[in-house]
């Protein structure tokens, strides 16, 4: 029989990741897994819980305290921290502030990281996985993978878009540059585009054309395997 398709996409942030990754595997009928979630939510937890996010050595031994729970439907994904819905909180601006330095400490990406391959080794009808290291560590024989980049303008534009005006857009620009550098220089698991990766600038392209790209390129290499 043969075995699901997995699909790993990866990029910088304000490059269409989420809403493509979800609308593809809709589409597809696949499963998805949202793993900036995950980095999120534990980031949340730490500032809940009083974890000092600037000091590695505390995120270090609080990494395996909370249990964080995706949902993989891609018309409803959900997510967990010990029971509780954290959709909402992990998207704060205090989440987002942190979340970058918790990420980069190894004991948090180990545990997350491991979750993340059981769920893919687990989805019996196929599954895209999204975030910025899925097809160089933890699916690196992923069925497809797929780099998304945009410029910084273009990026920021549509992450002023989904803020609803809450900041200047050069102020947006700056943040999404400074978490992308802090995202690519880290020593564990930066992020970097694989070797065998297809890279889609997505800068003039609409949503719905960048969903029809991944479509299309799910369905050749599914039609050659
Ligand atoms: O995709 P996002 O913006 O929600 O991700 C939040 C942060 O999580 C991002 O700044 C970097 C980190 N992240 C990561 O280090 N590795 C992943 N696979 C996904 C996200």
């Amino acid at each position: 029989m043969e075995s699901p398709v997995i699909v790993a996409i990866d990029g910088p942030s304000g490059t269409g990741k989420s809403s493509t990754s979800k609308a593809v595997a809709a589409e597809l009928g696949l499963s998805y897994l949202d793993t900036g979630a995950q980095y999120r939510a534990i980031t949340w937890w730490m500032l809940s819980n009083g974890i000092d996010v600037e000091d590695p050595d505390e995120i270090a031994l609080a990494a395996t305290k909370p249990v964080i729970i995706s949902g993989t439907d891609p018309k409803a994904p959900t997510i967990t921290v010990d029971g509780a819905d954290a959709s909402a909180p992990i998207r704060t601006p205090e989440v987002t502030a942190a979340v970058s330095a918790v990420s980069a400490v190894p004991e948090v990406r180990r545990r997350l990281v491991d979750a993340q391959r059981c769920a893919a080794a687990h989805a019996a009808q196929g599954i895209v996985v999204e975030g910025r290291d899925i097809g160089t560590t933890v699916l690196p024989d992923a069925t497809l993978k797929i780099f998304l980049t945009a410029s910084a303008e273009a990026r920021a534009a549509r992450r002023n878009g989904e803020l609803k005006g809450g900041q200047s857009m050069a102020a947006t620009q700056e943040a999404l540059v400074r978490r992308d550098a802090a995202d690519s220089g880290r020593k564990t698991s930066p992020l970097i585009k694989a070797d065998d990766a297809v890279e889609v600038d997505t800068t003039g392209l609409s949503l719905d054309q960048v969903i029809e790209c991944v479509v299309t390129l799910i369905e050749e290499k599914r039609a050659v395997r």
